[in-house]
């Protein structure tokens, strides 16, 4: 909500402090809940994670971590460097995707938006960030970005189809859009991770909170379906496992299990606290028993869990264009996602990693 003041006390029907300074100050409004500081301007309910200096540095270790299984790729559309011109971040988080986009892309220009002013200031000179709420209608013109990068916003975003509806009109034709999300759905293949497990069952108290608040889950195909229905074609999706905790054998993967295992230690509290209270209504010391209790037994080392990590990425059709093949020369083979890596096709779901021996103990 934007608040005006003005600087002498003094307010009149004709008279509205419209500074830069007021605005700045407005935008930055935040509420203390539960010991986390969640950001308002957009409204008290539109962002249920908080957004204070710990979470900022979760969001910057889950970049580590996404860089990890995707082995150090941003992006896997098949993306040419000397074509970009401009690339769009959806909730751009602490900017840290984009700023990294803004090296590796240094003749393209980087903007991230997010509802809250996380980001930093000292940032590569092709890059800049706005306050922005990208649920409402973009005042981008048409066929503008070469590339839309939305990462992670799964538990914030209602209005897909408009959301997706306004990437696709401002894609240029040729250029992609891809989507990534993160499934909270604790997977073991044995019997380490059981029903009623405080782990699974932070996560579907979390999934009830989001359906009640009009969130949708991330299902293997959810991503694929999305691009699809707003038009894209040429869709590919992929999922690569993240595992929790040090119990891979492979030494990479075990660091990243280890990352990923204070990622979600830290991220129960981010992701459930509000979720838990506000929308279940559940008595704080409750919700923080349980999620307790989760992060202390996300620690067992007997424990073999792991959730998808699930990326699709689709592509804006020229116009006259007929098939995928009158448009070869953007096609896969040419830059971006690591040709080394084997994912998972997330179409064709099956339980069992690709790479084999990575996740074995
Ligand atoms: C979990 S964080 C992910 C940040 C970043 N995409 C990443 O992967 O590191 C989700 C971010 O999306 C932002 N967000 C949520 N809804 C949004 C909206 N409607 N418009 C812009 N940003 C939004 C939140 O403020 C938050 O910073």
């Amino acid at each position: 909500m934007l608040q005006w003041s003005s600087d002498d006390g003094y307010e009149t029907a004709s008279s509205y402090d419209c500074s830069i300074e007021s605005l700045k100050s407005s935008i930055n409004q935040y509420i203390l809940e539960n010991g986390r500081r969640y950001h308002t301007y957009f409204g008290s309910n539109r962002n249920l994670m908080p957004t204070d200096e710990m979470e900022q540095d979760r969001l910057d270790m889950h970049h580590e971590i996404f860089l990890g299984v995707l082995h150090g790729a941003l992006h896997m559309a098949p993306l040419k460097p000397e074509k970009i011109e401009r690339i769009m971040d959806v909730g751009t988080g602490t900017g840290i995707w984009a700023i990294d986009m803004a090296d590796r892309f240094p003749h393209a220009e980087v903007m991230g938006i997010d509802l809250s002013p996380i980001q930093p200031t000292w940032v590569p000179p092709n890059c800049h960030f706005e306050v922005d709420d990208a649920e409402q209608d973009w005042t981008y013109d048409a066929d503008y970005f070469d590339y839309i990068h939305v990462r992670n916003v799964a538990l914030n975003i209602t209005k897909w189809p408009h959301l997706l509806a306004e990437t696709y009109r401002c894609t240029k034709p040729g250029g992609y859009v891809e989507l990534a999300e993160v499934s909270g759905d604790i997977i073991a293949d044995d019997d380490t991770v059981p029903p009623g497990h405080p782990l699974k069952l932070s996560w579907d108290y979390l999934s009830k909170a989001m359906e009640l608040t009009g969130h949708d889950p991330i299902y293997s195909n959810t991503l694929a379906e999305r691009l699809t229905e707003a038009g894209f074609v040429d869709v590919k999706s992929f999922r690569v496992k993240q595992p929790i905790g040090g119990w891979p054998q492979d030494s990479k993967l075990k660091v990243i299990g280890e990352m990923m295992l204070l990622n979600i230690q830290l991220g129960l509290e981010a992701y459930c606290l509000a979720a838990f209270t506000r929308v279940l209504g559940m008595a704080t010391g409750d919700a923080s028993a349980l999620l307790k209790e989760a992060s202390v037994r996300a620690c067992d080392r007997g424990m073999h869990a792991y959730n998808y990590f699930y990326i699709a990425y689709g592509r804006k059709q020229k116009d006259g264009e007929f098939s995928d093949e009158d448009d070869d020369e953007d096609s896969d083979e040419d830059y971006g996602s690591d040709e080394s890596a084997e994912y998972d096709d997330a179409s064709e779901s099956t339980e069992k990693p690709k790479r084999t021996g990575d996740m074995e103990e």
